[in-house]
């Protein structure tokens, strides 16, 4: 078996979940921490038996083959266009960029490069969207019409969520997962109309949006930064002939199958985050893809496209809209 061998950018919250998650996938060596705060990355690179060191470029003299970059939003593209120059294979947290332009440079240079390229849309790979999506694909439901709500609590904690420079603004936060599973569920997107405004926040903190899909399905799709944290607060409802399918957040999902029939439960409160989540899944995922050399099943193009849906909401309150196509 072909030893992969990575470095991390940004040892936090997530950097740390993948980090756990990558130690214990056989022939996976970690070689490199890029980490500012110098504690962080001394303890981390000590713990995971990795070098600290200054910049991503230096993953190369130290021979990883690949990249996780997993510091914050608005260091993505920088740091992934210098890493796919330097010719390392990149897993870029989401959002991959916070503007489409850069997010289309950096499929242009994924392709130009031939680095092999994955983004962190979790949520794929996530047991309770797994279910919905293999329903879906087998024929068993087939979706008219969805509801999608994907909320915050508050925008105060960390300090930097409510900073659109930081961040590139709210949609760019969790709720593009459910924009990449909206895609991911029902294909394209053709048409929006949206609507979204600055309730609490200095950032567009409520939207409400109405959504055609290429393929005819109709849905709606409401995302507020500021409900307190009553749960679920992430959830998705697909509606078909008398057949439904609901989850609460990560943690179960519902599959109603008809009218006096059965509703089938399946509950995943016991397993562990990382599985359930789907981050265990999705680093297998990006290190078979190495070592096969091919595209990895979450694609660079996959990224772009939920920045288009994040861009065309912001084009639509910032005068272009309600209404958009795409
Ligand atoms: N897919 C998911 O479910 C998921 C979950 C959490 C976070 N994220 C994303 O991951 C990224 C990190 O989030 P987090 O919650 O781990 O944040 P965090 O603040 O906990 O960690 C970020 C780390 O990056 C470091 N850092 C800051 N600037 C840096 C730079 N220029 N180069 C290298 N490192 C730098 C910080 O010191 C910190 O250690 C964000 O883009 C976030 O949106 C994704």
């Amino acid at each position: 078996m072909k030893t992969v061998r990575v470095g991390v950018v940004g040892t936090g919250f997530i950097g740390q979940v993948h980090l756990e998650i990558l130690k214990n996938i056989e022939g996976v060596e970690i070689v490199g921490i890029v980490e500012p705060v110098e504690s962080r990355a001394r303890e981390v690179a000590e713990k995971y038996g990795a070098k600290p060191l200054g910049k991503v470029e230096e993953l190369k003299e130290v021979g990883a083959d690949a990249v996780y970059i997993t510091s914050p939003n608005r260091t993505h593209f920088d740091v992934a266009m210098r890493a796919i120059d330097a010719g390392l294979n990149v897993f870029c947290e989401k959002p991959m960029t916070i503007s489409l332009e850069d997010a289309r440079a950096l499929e242009k240079a994924v392709e130009e490069k031939g680095v092999i390229f994955q983004v962190g849309h979790n949520r794929r790979f996530a047991y309770v969207y797994k279910f919905m999506k293999n329903l879906i694909d087998s024929g068993e439901v087939t979706p008219y019409s969805f509801q999608i709500k994907m909320n915050r609590g508050e925008l105060l904690n960390p300090p930097w969520v409510s900073d659109v420079t930081y961040t590139g603004g709210f949609l760019f936060e969790s709720t593009l997962h459910l924009f990449d599973m909206m895609r991911f569920l029902f294909g394209d997107v053709s048409e929006l109309f949206v609507l979204g405004k600055k309730s609490v926040y200095n950032d567009y903190d409520d939207w409400a949006i109405t959504v055609k899909m290429k393929n005819g399905i109709i849905g709606t799709f409401t995302s507020c930064a500021h409900a307190s944290w009553m749960i679920p607060f992430e959830r998705v409802e697909v509606y078909g002939e008398h057949v439904m399918l609901s989850n609460d957040e990560m943690e179960k999902v519902y599959y109603s199958k008809g009218l006096g029939n059965e509703v089938e439960i399946h509950d995943y409160m016991k397993v562990d985050f990382k599985e359930k989540w789907g981050y265990v899944e999705e680093d297998h995922e990006f290190i078979e893809a190495i070592r096969e050399g091919r595209t990895p099943k979450v694609t660079v193009t996959d990224g772009v496209k939920a920045i288009e849906i994040v861009d065309a909401c912001y084009r639509a309150v910032r005068g272009e809209g309600p209404h958009i196509v795409l």
